[in-house]
């Protein structure tokens, strides 16, 4: 196992390390890649040490500007961006930012790249350094005009971008899984197949919306990608028949605005969780989550937060 070794087993006698695709978390809240910036803005909100660890902006070979304003815009439920993939650039993420991070802090390093190559680079890159527990492939941006998405979308690709980024590291490899296809599981099975250690699901679902009184487009891009509460539902959904599907482990991901909405991930399969777009209406409310699942886990009896994986009864009838 790589990661941090544990960590803390209290809150009032339950257990909450768990385990996720070979990395060792004090408890199974992660934040977002793109939500919770290279973690040192967070820092003076919550204590980097109450989350079992979080996933960094997604990273290019070269540092990207993002999309033109407006990039961001509220929905009803959720919000829509097209920040694109704006970025420091590996080299400045390894030397500037991460030296930064508390020594205890698990970061996971989210790949991004316009073809399997590159990808394969910058996760052979950033594997170099000792501190990255793992690596996310972000194969899901909804609104970059090439890479992302097109690999989450066609299986043939995704098998490719999953194969060359497997030779090319031997950190826990895991596949951050789009939303915008009609069968997950199918995408889920090729990541199993190709030697992922897990996949983390879902990214933003496709979207737009409209400003009638300019008829035009609210977003520069057009397009953007949905998150927070609107998505939810969807999330579920996806990560139970990803859980139904594949034995390698799940993180969860989509719309979790406390402790109750990260639980339903974990019995719905959910190995961990990652809290996203509730990073920005609340910066500290990561570390609460963590506590809650702990007494969610001791209020119906479990004495292991991991217990919780996968627990869903059956329906009633
Ligand atoms: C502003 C913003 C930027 C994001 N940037 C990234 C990114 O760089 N890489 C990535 O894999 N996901 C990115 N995401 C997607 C989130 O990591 C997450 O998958 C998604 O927002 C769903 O979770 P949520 O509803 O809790 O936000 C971004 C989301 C938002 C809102």
């Amino acid at each position: 196992m790589s990661g941090a070794e544990g960590g803390s087993t209290a809150a009032e006698g339950i257990d909450q390390r768990v385990e996720f695709a070979g990395i060792a978390l004090r408890n199974p809240v992660l934040t977002a890649s793109g939500t919770f910036g290279y973690g040192t803005e967070f820092a003076p909100f919550l204590d980097l040490g109450s989350i079992g660890g979080f996933v960094a902006k997604s990273l290019t070979l070269e540092p990207r500007f993002g999309n033109p304003p407006p990039r961001i815009a509220e929905t009803p439920a959720g919000m829509l961006n097209a920040i694109s993939i704006e970025n420091v650039g590996v080299e400045a993420f390894l030397d500037e930012k991460l030296p930064a991070l508390p020594e205890a802090t698990v970061v996971l390093a989210s790949a991004f790249g316009t073809d399997p190559g590159a990808y394969a680079e910058l996760a052979a890159r950033v594997s170099e350094h000792p501190r990255i527990a793992g690596i996310e492939i972000n194969a899901s941006c909804p609104h970059v005009k090439s890479g992302g998405i097109e690999f989450g979308q066609d299986p043939v690709l995704l098998a490719e971008l999953v194969r060359a980024v497997r030779a090319a590291t031997a950190r826990p490899l895991i596949v951050k899984l789009s939303p915008n296809v009609t069968r997950i599981a199918d995408m889920a099975r090729v990541c199993e197949a190709e030697g992922a250690d897990g996949v983390s699901l879902i990214n933003a679902v496709q979207a737009m919306e409209v400003d009638v009184e300019r008829r035009r487009p609210v977003l520069s891009n057009v397009l953007g990608g949905l998150s927070g509460p609107a998505i939810r539902p969807i999330a579920l959904r996806m990560v139970w028949q990803v859980a139904q599907a594949v034995g390698i482990p799940i993180c969860g991901v989509g719309g979790i605005t406390g402790a109750e909405d990260a639980v339903k991930f974990m019995l719905c399969g959910a190995s961990a969780i990652q809290v996203g777009t509730l990073n920005y209406l609340d910066p500290s409310a990561a570390g609460r989550i963590a506590t809650g699942i702990a007494e969610y886990a001791r209020r119906q009896g479990f004495e292991r937060v991991a217990d919780l994986t996968g627990a869903l009864e059956a329906p009633r009838g």
